[in-house]
């Protein structure tokens, strides 16, 4: 890994879906370490911006970096220093819990032995062990969610990308789901985590970015950006409630 400050660059991004252009070169970075909230509306554009960053979609300008790694010309360098967790539960319906972590550990290339070990410590952690045989329909909402989280760290990731982890949890799963987020954090993985819950970038992120209609909005520490007044029309469509 390039010893950069920087786990995510992005400068001057647009990204077009035939004439409709998504994304308005925004530009923002985020440092190795830390914790970011990327707030926006439904459609703003923020899913889409996960997928440039992770080599999921392409995009017509700019520059994406991982850890100084262009994600396009040296994506095989970027996308392993990556964990995404998806909006969408995109599992295969056939493999059992543990073996689908396995299976996904053979991506990133984990010895199997090592790659056991670690579905068996992810399971664990998000109390899914006395589920390791079942197939992924077998579970609980919530029990997904925790799923794609333990696929996202299976590698063990420099970087955690969560794309709405905690849309539709109940209260009490949210707040797990935070404590997680909190820990991996303090043990070093930077994350990158969008919302439409002000109340979740609040509580987690230290530095927030609002992306509305493609646009870069406002971006800095949570503090300066959640009391900006002149974002009030945007706060209005996001969700304030718990
Ligand atoms: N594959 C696609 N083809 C065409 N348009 C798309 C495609 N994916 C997204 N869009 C459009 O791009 C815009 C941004 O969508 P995106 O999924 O990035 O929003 P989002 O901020 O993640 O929203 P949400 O909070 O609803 O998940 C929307 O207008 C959407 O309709
Ligand atoms: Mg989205």
């Amino acid at each position: 890994m390039r010893n950069s400050e920087v786990a995510i660059s992005i400068q001057n991004l647009s990204k077009y879906y035939g004439k409709f252009q998504a994304l308005k070169e925004i530009s923002f970075d985020i440092m190795r370490g830390s914790f970011f909230g990327f707030l926006g509306p439904n459609g703003a554009g923020k899913t889409t911006t996960i997928n440039t960053v992770t080599g999921l979609s392409n995009y017509q300008e700019g520059k994406v970096r991982i850890f100084g790694y262009d994600v396009t010309s040296e994506y095989v360098r970027s996308r392993p220093l990556v964990g995404l967790c998806a909006q969408e539960f995109n599992f295969d319906p056939f493999l059992p819990l543990h073996r689908m972590l396995t299976y996904q550990a053979g991506y990133f290339g984990l010895p199997q032995k090592l790659a056991e070990k670690r579905a068996d410590e992810l399971l664990d952690r998000f109390q899914l062990t006395e589920k390791r045989n079942m197939k992924y329909r077998t579970l609980s909402g919530g029990m997904k969610k925790r799923l794609l989280l333990c696929r996202a760290l299976i590698h063990d990731p420099e970087i955690l990308i969560l794309d709405e982890p905690t849309a539709g949890c109940d209260l009490e799963l949210r707040y797990h789901i935070w404590d997680y987020l909190r820990q991996l954090n303090k043990e070093g993985k930077t994350i990158f985590l969008t919302t439409h819950y002000m109340e979740e970038a609040e509580r987690l992120c230290e530095r927030i970015g609002i992306i509305h209609e493609g646009h870069i909005v406002k971006i800095g520490d949570k503090k300066d950006v959640l009391k900006d007044q002149t974002l009030e029309d945007v706060f209005l469509e996001l969700t304030n409630g718990k």
